[in-house]
């Protein structure tokens, strides 16, 4: 199943004459003196500023922010996921958490195989197999411990709120619930929270009340990770696994852990590009792909022109290929090559093999007739800048939207279905940008490949944009491309943001283009050089900060590609 979710792309604020949609987007960024939240739901960016208002620090505005987004936006913000944290002080001092999802014991590199080796019944992305260990809240609870200043109950509870009262859905969720209505039999958990009753959808507008939801938040709140990974909640959470022939089980719950890992650093034209390392491919390829820009004038080419958005799709091309070939999951692969794949050095060497006008060929011919599957914007980031200028930039995802699609029976909350991010059939890449490689085949506790990126660009120590984005393989592209909006052709950060966007990923050779706000003859030019194009209606959401060194002005922007989002600051 796939939801598409209604384009809204508008530089002006989308009014229904039935429900308050919020959507915010646009050229002018949001403007602020002290702290500010973008993210993909209104509720949440206002609760996460509200925490700094009253004293809390950039982690505990991430803190409240993720747990409201579990609430109100249900394709993506998530308990039963996981994600990545990326942290930058105002004095420079940087880390990174990793809350991604697990592999449990029980998994094996063939076990969504028939006896031919093909997948059986789309099993590593759809049913109970599908699931991985989630990590969100011990990932939340071990950032907390670290960087919190007040109370962590406290920072739970504006989500119970929100669960307990209700909120007014968007045409999403509406969608979501249209399509539920089909499925209640497959889904019958899920149908319990997300049906107004057993014969008609949710509508946009239609107050949404999670009570079950709101229990199981007030246990974390209450304990803390144990909350969670521990006593009822790991009860309902096995005890639904054991009756829905799922393997996740209380050991894998208890061994779960957030680690907390150095971030990958670069540097683009004089800017410091902090990331999220392995199990996320993002900050890898992102630092890999700037590094080859860099030593091309793009300012001098122009934005988006054919020029330049052909030396992208080179960049992209080399960084994603060496994506594939290298990089898992760090505890299961130790030699993977992080240094030379962002040194300068290499990029230097990437770059002789690019022809200013002519494309280069991904692979064999093979490879010519591939389409690109499809990467659903069903995750979420938002990035935090607090009244010290302290930031955090954290994307975290179901994987698809409403990832499994399977509701905790009696805990209320969507389980993920991050196992399809492994690579399924062990030596085998196929023309739909498949991937078989070795270091991301599955493993029992292997963490899966990521693309998320959430990333902090940093001058002399202090943070100056924070930014990131759902969209599957897309993300990184998606946030390569806001930053060479922003440094190369100086666009303020929501211009950085609703700018069109393109994707390559080495494999299939094909170049998405979304399909509003390209010309007619750039895509020409571009197609003349020999790429292939494929439209697609968006890529991304992203949600930025832009801190302004001089006069110290914070400017937030929320991608107008969401329902809801909104930047808030104060
Ligand atoms: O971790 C990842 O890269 C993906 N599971 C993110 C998924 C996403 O952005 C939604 N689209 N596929």
């Amino acid at each position: 199943m796939l939801l598409y979710p209604r384009l809204v792309f508008s530089f002006f604020l989308v009014l229904s004459v039935n429900f308050p949609i919020i959507a915010q987007g646009g050229r002018i960024p949001v403007r602020a003196e002290n702290a500010m939240v973008s993210s993909s739901h209104y509720l949440a960016s206002e609760a996460g500023r509200d925490i700094m208002a009253r004293g809390g620090s950039a982690v505990d505005a991430s803190v409240t922010t993720a747990f409201v987004l579990a609430v109100t936006l249900p394709s993506a913000g998530n308990i039963g996921g996981g994600g990545f944290l990326v942290y930058q002080s105002a004095n420079g001092e940087s880390t990174t958490f990793n809350f991604r999802e697990k592999a449990p014991l029980a998994a094996t590199k063939t076990m969504y195989l028939d006896e031919e080796g093909k997948i059986k019944d789309n099993s590593n992305h759809e049913g109970i197999l599908a699931v991985g260990v989630p990590g969100t809240v011990a990932g939340l609870y071990k950032a907390h411990q670290k960087y919190g200043k007040l109370k962590w109950a406290d920072l739970v509870q504006p989500a119970i709120e929100i669960a307990e009262k209700g909120f007014p859905i968007s045409p999403e969720i509406e969608g979501f619930s249209t399509w539920l209505l089909q499925n209640k039999e497959v889904y019958p958990s899920t149908a319990r929270i997300f049906l107004k009753d057993e014969q008609t959808a949710l509508r946009s507008g239609d107050t949404l009340v999670q009570q079950d939801l709101a229990e199981t938040l007030k246990r974390i709140r209450d304990k803390g990770s144990d909350g969670f990974y521990k006593g009822k909640t790991a009860g309902l959470l096995t005890d639904f696994m054991k009756a829905e022939g799922g393997i996740i089980t209380r050991e894998d719950l208890r061994n779960y852990e957030a680690q907390e890992l150095d971030p990958i650093k670069g540097s683009y034209r004089g800017y410091e590009i902090i990331s999220m390392p392995p199990p996320s491919s993002g900050g890898t390829v992102l630092i890999e792909m700037l590094n080859i820009l860099e030593g091309f004038d793009l300012s001098k080419k122009g934005h988006n022109s054919a020029e330049s958005l052909h030396l992208l799709t080179e960049a992209m091309r080399r960084a994603y290929a060496d994506r594939a070939l290298f990089l898992g999951d760090p505890d299961f692969n130790e030699a993977m090559p992080l240094e030379k794949l962002t040194s300068k050095e290499y990029a230097a060497d990437l770059r002789q093999s690019i022809e200013p006008h002519r494309a280069s060929v991904s692979d064999s011919a093979n490879f010519s007739e591939a389409h690109l599957i499809y990467e659903s914007p069903q995750t979420t980031h938002f990035s935090i800048v607090d009244p010290e200028g302290n930031a955090v930039s954290l994307t975290y995802t179901l994987e698809q939207s409403y990832g499994s699609k399977i509701v905790v029976e009696g805990a209320g909350f969507l389980l993920n279905n991050e196992m399809g991010d492994f690579n399924p059939i062990p030596g085998h890449t196929d023309t739909r940008g498949l991937i078989g490689t070795e270091p991301n085949q599955i493993e029992p506790e292997k963490r899966m490949l990521s693309s998320m990126s959430p990333t902090i660009v940093a001058k002399e120590g202090r943070p100056v944009m924070i930014i990131g984005s759902p969209g599957g393989r897309t993300i990184i592209n998606t946030v390569l491309q806001v930053i060479v909006n922003v440094i190369d052709y100086n666009l303020n950060i929501a211009e950085a943001i609703e700018s069109p966007r393109i994707h390559h990923q080495w494999l299939p050779d094909v170049t998405r283009f979304e399909d509003w706000g390209f010309s007619p003859d750039t895509k020409r030019i571009y197609q003349e050089m020999g790429h292939e194009i494929e439209l697609r209606s968006v890529q991304g959401q992203a949600m930025g900060i832009y801190i302004d060194k001089e006069s110290g002005m914070i400017f937030g922007a929320a991608d107008s590609r969401s329902y809801d989002g909104k930047a808030a600051g104060y």
